[in-house]
């Protein structure tokens, strides 16, 4: 076993913060659109890639497919000319669930895809029964052995065949998947009841960039009319709407103004709206650029997550240490997720008042939270913990940031930038005296 211990955020409270941060390439367009260059057989230059762990899971996913990736600074250029492999290994797949979705794009490029059951992870059971039985009705048979999603299509053409599909669950994921599988169909696809997330869109966008048909992408019912072939592309990712998100929870927790940017507005509403629901200001200065006025007197809302254009579940844990300090009480509801709650007991070890039943949070406001050791159990919740940390009184550390460092770029730079104290111990020296902290199972 090894003795490195693993980095710790120290983050000291009540800090002002002020000024602007560059907002990334969205995290979850990327992871998608990475897969999506499995479908062109030409060259693909993606721009605006965030600099994560689960990029580079993707890359390295990707890689052993027979991709051939290339980082300059933001950009990714991704050959992929020669596909050598239809099988994706379980150690990879494990590391990231957004790397099943590559089965619709192999599928439809080789009529041959064998990728593992990701499995569940710490916010859900993640099941893919969506995806697999929209690949059905586009004619694949697909029988799932010893853990592993085997899928074929029959016929000499190997090609899917278009099909009207109805989802069960606008699933983001399932919706991506089945678009990609029908770009590349004989005939005609609609998915009803899909998902309408900004990184559906960009998907689509980046698919049609590539000759791809695809028209209806941001409504629930999404048209595809497939085409032989998809050819080369020069594609930015759109701004990451929940970094965008965290931001603006950071200007509210520690009232800061705060500005982000580049940004589509259009892509906030929900977060914007439960932001003003609680007496903050939020400025549009230009067309992707948004600025937080705070109160000094938020008042608690309730939120519940909903698929776009609802409140994002990814923004619930942030939105929920956010209320731990608002004026009055609050109801937070995860209806995305089944067990997406594991932060409200970290953030109870600060001095929040919340009562948890079910999926639903019931928080009291308190006048401040103190600082304190604390455990990331997701991505999202180690967002909150350091929102909650920014605001808190004294030291607060957050371990567990292997969960960040798979979805936020540079977050703790970001926050140095505004002014914020938050420095990384890493050395063995700067970890000596930090209590390693396991999260309890359940
Ligand atoms: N679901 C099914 N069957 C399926 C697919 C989904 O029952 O075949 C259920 C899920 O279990 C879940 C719900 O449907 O309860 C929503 O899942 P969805 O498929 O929409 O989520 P996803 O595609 O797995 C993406 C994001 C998540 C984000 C969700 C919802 C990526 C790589 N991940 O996941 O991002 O929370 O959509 O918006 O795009 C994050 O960034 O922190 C994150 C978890």
């Amino acid at each position: 076993m090894s003795d490195v211990l693993p980095p710790v955020l120290e983050i000291v409270g009540r800090i002002p913060l002020q000024g602007e941060v560059r907002i990334s390439g969205a995290k979850n367009s990327a992871l998608v659109i990475l897969t999506g260059t499995l479908l062109c057989g030409e060259d693909c230059h993606i721009r605006n890639v965030p600099r994560l762990m689960d990029v580079e899971s993707m890359m390295e996913i990707l890689t052993f497919f027979g991709l051939k990736i290339q980082r300059q600074g933001d950009t990714l250029d991704v050959d992929a000319r020669h596909i050598t492999q239809s099988s994706a290994p379980y150690e990879l797949v494990s590391k990231l669930r957004a790397s099943f979705f590559a089965i619709g794009p192999l599928l439809a490029r080789l009529g041959v895809a064998r990728v593992p059951l990701p499995g569940g992870c710490a916010i859900g059971a993640r099941p893919v029964d969506l995806h697999v039985r929209g690949l059905r009705e586009m004619g694949a048979h697909v029988h799932i052995e010893h853990g592993v999603v085997h899928a074929v299509v029959p016929g000499s053409s190997r090609r899917l065949k278009g099909a009207k599909i109805y989802l069960d669950f606008p699933s983001v994921g399932a919706t991506e998947t089945l678009m990609m599988a029908a770009t590349l169909a004989e005939g005609d696809t609609t998915i009803e009841n899909a998902a309408q997330e900004p990184e559906v869109v960009d998907l689509a966008n980046f698919c049609r960039a590539m000759g791809a048909k695809i028209r209806g992408a941001g409504t629930n019912t999404i048209q595809i009319v497939g085409v032989p072939r998809l050819h080369a592309v020069d594609w930015s990712i759109v701004p990451d709407r929940i970094e965008a998100g965290t931001f603006l929870v950071a200007g509210a927790i520690t009232q800061s103004e705060i500005s982000i940017f580049p940004v589509v507005p259009d892509h906030l509403t929900a977060v914007v709206a439960k932001l003003e629901e609680m007496g903050h200001r939020i400025v549009q200065d230009g067309l992707n650029r948004l600025r937080i006025v705070p109160t000094d007197c938020p008042q608690a809302v309730d939120i519940e997550t909903l698929p776009f254009p609802g409140f994002p579940t990814d923004m619930q844990a942030q939105f929920l240490a956010l209320m731990t300090l608002a004026e009055g009480n609050s109801v937070v509801t995860e209806t995305v997720f089944e067990n997406r709650m594991r932060h409200v007991a970290e953030l109870k070890r600060m001095g929040a008042n919340i009562r948890l039943r079910g999926n639903n949070a019931l928080i009291s406001g308190v006048p401040l939270l103190s600082g304190a050791p604390v455990m990331s159990s997701d991505l999202r919740a180690s967002a909150a913990l350091v929102l909650a940390g920014l605001a808190a009184e004294g030291k607060t550390l957050v371990q567990g940031l292997h969960h960040l460092d798979r979805g936020y770029d540079r977050l703790d730079r970001k926050l140095q930038g505004l002014g914020a104290q938050i420095r990384r111990l890493e050395t063995p020296e700067e970890l000596a005296h930090i209590p390693q902290l396991a999260l309890k199972e359940i």
